[in-house]
């Protein structure tokens, strides 16, 4: 496994791999848990090279979220990502992503202004800013997202093929804890005892599953019995419960049909969940 800091390294390197041989790309903000480690795991199987990035990016932080705290521990990652025996560890500075003129929003897309991204404006435009510029450094095959991220997962798919891109995305089921919590890099901050709580969450999302299986099919009922369910943790502020169709993200006002997407955002202590259920 070789650690590459510079985008120049990066390029060099990149330079050698003949185009014979297939380019599986995972990028993460570090800070790597069991969804991260099964992004790579697919990528080892599917692709003939695996790199891995690594860089908290700035963009996708507002000025009074957790950038300056975001859990960082290059050593502990690079660690985890030598018994996968990947390939490539892309561990970029600021410049080498940001360091071409323009800051402007690369893709700035409808999709991107629901769910998430009413609740964090800044959220998507720095994150499909990031993509887009580690795409045309790291120039993959494919590369792996987590649907536990589900709206990011599907505006990227999006950019891509709005660009005609030839990446190939591939979407990673949610890894969870034994109780059912979405494994995050953010549940570094929380205590046993609210992580416990927070498994009330996949626990509702469970419940409406079990609902919607029963037949039932009214969108109204489905979000009162989530909120229902997640009322009985007091310490779980709940931001969104959604219920929006695949096209074009809208919430399902009465009868849901086809394929939806239910999502929840809740704030533990000023620590931001999000997990999800495809229906
Ligand atoms: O999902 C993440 O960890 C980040 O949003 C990503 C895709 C690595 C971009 O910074």
């Amino acid at each position: 496994m070789k650690v590459l800091y510079t985008s120049s390294d990066f390029n060099c390197w990149r330079k050698t791999i003949s185009p014979s041989n297939s380019v599986g790309f995972v990028p993460t903000m570090g800070a790597l848990h069991g969804g991260h480690l099964s992004l790579v795991e697919a990528s080892l199987k599917n692709a003939d090279m695996t790199i891995v990035s690594i860089f908290v990016n700035p963009k996708q932080f507002s000025k009074d979220e957790d950038f300056d705290t975001y859990p960082r521990d290059l050593e502990d990652d690079l660690n985890k990502l030598k018994q996968y025996n990947v390939d490539i560890v892309f561990v970029p500075e600021f410049g080498d992503i940001y360091g071409y003129p323009g800051d402007a929003v690369v893709f700035d897309d409808p999709f991107s202004k629901t769910l998430e991204g009413a609740s964090r404006p800044h959220f998507f435009p720095g994150v499909l800013d990031v993509v887009s510029r580690l795409f045309n450094i790291v120039n993959p095959n494919f590369a792996h997202f987590g649907r536990k991220d589900a709206q990011q997962l599907i505006l990227i798919e999006k950019m891509v093929g709005d660009l005609g891109s030839p990446i190939t995305i591939i979407p990673g089921e949610t890894i969870r804890e034994s109780g059912g919590l979405a494994m995050s890099s953010r549940n570094e901050y929380l205590t046993d005892e609210q992580k416990k709580s927070a498994e009330v969450v996949f626990k509702s999302l469970k419940s409406a599953k079990k609902l919607l299986d029963s037949g039932v099919v009214d969108s109204g009922v489905v979000r009162e019995l989530i909120n229902n369910i997640m009322a009985t943790e007091k310490i779980i502020e709940v931001d969104y419960v959604s219920i929006v169709h695949l096209d074009g993200l809208l919430e399902v006002d009465h009868e849901i049909g086809g394929e939806v997407l239910i999502s929840i955002a809740v704030v533990i202590n000023s620590i931001r969940l999000i997990d999800n259920i495809f229906y």
